[in-house]
């Protein structure tokens, strides 16, 4: 069976456990129930040394519920990669490149999108010599953590979640299609306050994609958010994975935030994602026009 050990126990992180003496391609339902047992306890699973392949990282993803298709080619996972298909490292002035830079703010997945993503898996398959983590911040300790006042003041707020605000606000100007998640859907209205759909547990949801607050001018909206996003940040609920190549690390979108540590963007460094969609009874949210997309097309299902 795995051995599960908390980050508490070694880094003192208030989420995430290592998990070893598994292998996740060829997992029994009993090791596989000990996996989910310990997603749904420590919120994040690094797994290091799992040289998955393409087809075991997205069947380890499929155990978790359906995968959220980002790319146009069927295929279930993406490459998080600074050099493009022809070797050359991406530039600046790369939009590929500004989505890379754009995911180095404190962020959950699909957040922007109507249906928010329930997990998100990534493999390590070239890294940087140093720095390139991938960062992480437990939100349900980011909500305990908060004094009652606080608490009160933020019980029955929303907020509205754009790519296209957050990618404006780090200085990227998007155009709709111009990459997965510039789309004309419209911006989710999700609340601050999220109760997960499995522990029960209440988690601050925010991030960098968050940016408009019903009843707030959006000035008052922005310091707010970033009030929380400070003190949810803070290092006693963080842990940052330092990289080798083969190791695997997925995580609880729903009360996780995470970023990517920047690093020396000469070297290459190469990721292979897998999103786990979210169930629609929990993460599906009503939608309002985006002022940046290029219209509005609500999705059916709302
Ligand atoms: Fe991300």
């Amino acid at each position: 069976m795995p051995t599960i050990t908390p980050l508490a126990e070694t880094t003192g992180a208030s989420l995430g456990a290592v998990v070893t003496d598994v292998k996740l391609g060829s997992m029994t339902e009993g090791e596989w129930k000990a996996i989910e047992d310990a997603f749904h306890a420590h919120a994040a699973l690094v797994c290091p040394g799992q040289h998955l392949s393409d087809e075991e990282q997205v069947a380890f993803g499929e155990r978790f519920g359906e995968i959220e298709m980002l790319r146009g080619d069927g295929k279930k996972f993406a490459m998080i990669s600074n050099k493009a298909a022809d070797g050359h490292v991406l530039t600046a002035e790369e939009k590929r490149f500004q989505t890379l830079r754009g995911n180095e703010g404190w962020h959950t997945d699909s957040s922007y999108m109507p249906l928010a993503a329930k997990a998100s898996c990534l493999a390590a398959l070239v890294v940087p010599k140093t720095a390139g983590e991938t960062a992480l911040a437990d939100m349900r300790d980011a909500y305990d953590k908060l004094d009652d006042a606080m608490k009160a003041k933020i019980e029955n707020l929303s907020a509205y979640h754009s790519l296209y605000a957050s990618q404006a606000k780090a200085g990227f100007v998007f155009k709709t299609g111009e990459g997965y998640g510039f789309h004309t859907q419209g911006m989710p209205l999700r609340p601050l306050v999220k109760v997960h759909p499995v522990t029960g547990r209440k988690s601050l949801f925010i991030g960098r994609h968050a940016w408009r607050v019903p009843g707030m001018d959006d000035a008052d909206a922005q310091k707010l958010l970033d009030e929380l996003l400070d003190f949810a940040v803070q290092p006693s609920r963080t842990y940052a994975h330092q990289w080798q190549p083969g190791d695997v690390m997925i995580w609880d979108n729903r009360c996780v935030l995470h970023r990517a540590c920047p690093y020396d963007y000469s070297e290459p460094r190469v990721m292979r994602h897998v999103r786990v969609a979210g169930d629609p009874a929990s993460e599906l949210a009503e939608t309002a026009p985006d002022e940046r997309a290029d219209g509005f097309e609500p999705v059916a299902a709302q």
